[in-house]
């Protein structure tokens, strides 16, 4: 006998395509896309961009709707059932669902602790804890003791950042907590049109810039959005441009890794999901290549010129957000007001996405061992929370970028490639466009079937087979890693392990009570 419970479900239409948007558009818009696109080559940047995004972000953002609506029928909500109910011959290909599990959870321990700083610096601004300081060198001090990765004359432990990691983590919990309609929803109907208003009030300000150094008539708005869109084509003959390009559409649009097969999950059967993906791609893709590039890269422009944003840039993801921008809201009038702006804006996004991460886990609590929401919160709550640990005391140790290589960049390569495969080559390519058009509300052009029988798995082929040439021996040997570091790096990759490998006991036990209790596994 088949067994399908009842389970949570979106409120509305609106609803999904807003929790999705939400969960696309977050720090990677508006902290990772300037970063990357500014050291890649510029405009350049863009063009393997819209070629990945359209090759490869929209099919598995398609794809991905398809089978989570798909699994939801049958009350799976994570790939393990949802790669089970597609191929049920296969006893092992549950397993490697797995991957839609860790993945999430583990950019989720990371991302939290980095969200948690947008908090506190919306704080900071308007309680002009920063506000007073007028160059680089004293807001990178500032940024590192709240990280606690010195003592100085702002800050001398840890603590103001873990009381803000903590608000944070008891914020989404309690988002998650309420549920999918109850909890989620609400907080992207809310949030999503917010950060639309304070992203144009920011634009608007950045855009009224002018030229505020007169002796530089050079460094005014226009050359800083050309700064970041002429293109330098030589980028293009790089294979790391094209992959970092293509890394960042999986990262912006939250594809490959599990998130949106949950949500998709709550559907129902008739549900459209052609257009409803294809709204929340487009929403995202306003908010990264409008918003995104539009406030903090030329606002550094007008005030660093080209040669200092490029090395501010390079220097890491989280200068020119955390440092320059800052100092150059606090150059002018109103700086506690804009300042707060812009951190709140990141604050939002920034947990939109992260309730979005969390949800796998949940659901699989709840759908593979009938745990009912508020349990299956409380244990994901003190799970994640003892997880989150390492990022918070050792991100200096290079923990945050492990983690973010693993669950943020290798693996959503590879689960990608893994559902795009399942759904076009196991369930078949003609069953596979049914399903997609079940309740459309508009068809997929033609070309995309092609595209997603054949260019999509070898693009994704293409990045995997070119990261294992270039990469896997250097990253495996820790080539890259300091001596100092490397324990650190070892006990992550070592702690990745045993989660993955808790993760996949525990599919294991699940699968085997529903057998022994007679339930039939669809
Ligand atoms: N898309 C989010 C961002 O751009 O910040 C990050 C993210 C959320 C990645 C959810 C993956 C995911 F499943």
């Amino acid at each position: 006998m088949a067994e399908v419970k009842r389970r949570d479900s979106w409120g509305s239409r609106l609803g999904i395509i807003m929790a999705v948007a939400g969960s696309a558009i977050g720090l990677g818009n508006f902290l990772r896309f300037p970063a990357k696109a500014a050291a890649n080559g510029g405009g350049a940047f863009m063009i393997p961009y819209f070629i990945s995004l359209f090759l490869l972000g929209i099919p598995l953002m398609w794809i991905e709707w398809t089978l989570g609506r798909y699994g939801g029928g049958f009350g799976h909500g994570t790939a393990p059932g949802i790669f089970h109910s597609l191929w049920q011959k296969n006893r092992f290909i549950k397993y490697f669902g797995v991957i839609g599990i860790f993945g999430p959870l583990v950019i989720f321990i990371y991302y939290l602790f980095i969200e948690s700083w947008t908090l506190a610096y919306s704080f900071f601004a308007l309680t002009g804890k920063y506000t007073a300081l007028m160059d680089q060198n004293s807001l990178r001090g500032f940024l590192a003791g709240f990280q606690g990765l010195e003592r100085n004359q702002y800050f001398n432990s840890i603590g103001t950042a873990y009381i803000f990691f903590l608000l944070t983590f008891l914020l989404n919990i309690w988002v998650i907590y309420y549920g999918i309609k109850g909890g989620i929803e609400k907080l992207c109907k809310l949030a999503l049109p917010l950060l639309f208003i304070f992203g144009l009030v920011l634009i608007i300000r950045v855009m009224t810039l002018g030229t505020p150094d007169l002796n530089k008539p050079d460094w005014n708005v226009l050359a800083g959005f050309g700064f970041l869109w002429n293109p330098d084509f030589s980028a293009l003959k790089s294979a790391k441009v094209w992959l970092e390009a293509a890394g960042q559409i999986f990262f912006t649009l939250s594809v490959g890794i599990g998130v949106i097969l949950t949500y998709a999950s709550y559907l129902k059967k008739a549900d459209d999901v052609v257009l409803s993906g294809l709204t929340a791609a487009a929403t995202n893709e306003v908010a990264e290549v409008i918003f995104g590039a539009s406030i903090v890269i030329p606002a550094a422009f007008v005030f660093f010129g080209p040669v200092d944003i490029k090395s501010i840039a390079q220097s890491g993801v989280f200068n020119l957000s955390f440092v320059t921008m800052p100092l150059v809201l606090n150059k002018l009038p109103l700086s506690a007001i804009f300042g707060f702006l812009w951190f709140f804006l990141l604050f939002l996004a920034g947990i939109t996405s992260s309730v979005s991460l969390a949800q796998p886990a949940v659901a699989f609590l709840e759908d593979e061992f009938n745990i009912n929401r508020k349990r299956a919160v409380t244990i994901f709550g003190i799970v994640s929370f003892i997880l989150c640990q390492p990022a918070v005391f050792f991100l200096g140790r290079g923990v945050v970028n492990e983690l973010d290589f693993w669950g943020g960049t290798f693996f959503l390569v590879v689960f990608a490639t893994i559902e795009t495969v399942l759904f076009v080559w196991v369930f078949g390519m003609e069953q596979a466009w049914d399903e997609i058009h079940k309740g459309a509300q508009m068809s997929v052009p033609k070309a995309y079937k092609f595209i997603i029988k054949y260019i999509t798995p070898l693009f994704l082929f293409i990045i995997l087979g070119m990261w294992f040439i270039q990469e896997w021996l250097p990253i495996i040997m820790m080539k890259n890693v300091s001596g100092a570091d490397k324990p650190f790096i070892f006990c992550t990759r070592l702690g990745l392990l045993f989660i993955f490998i808790t993760l996949v006991v525990l599919v294991k036990i699940a699968w085997q009570r529903k057998k022994l209790r007679g339930i039939k596994q669809i």
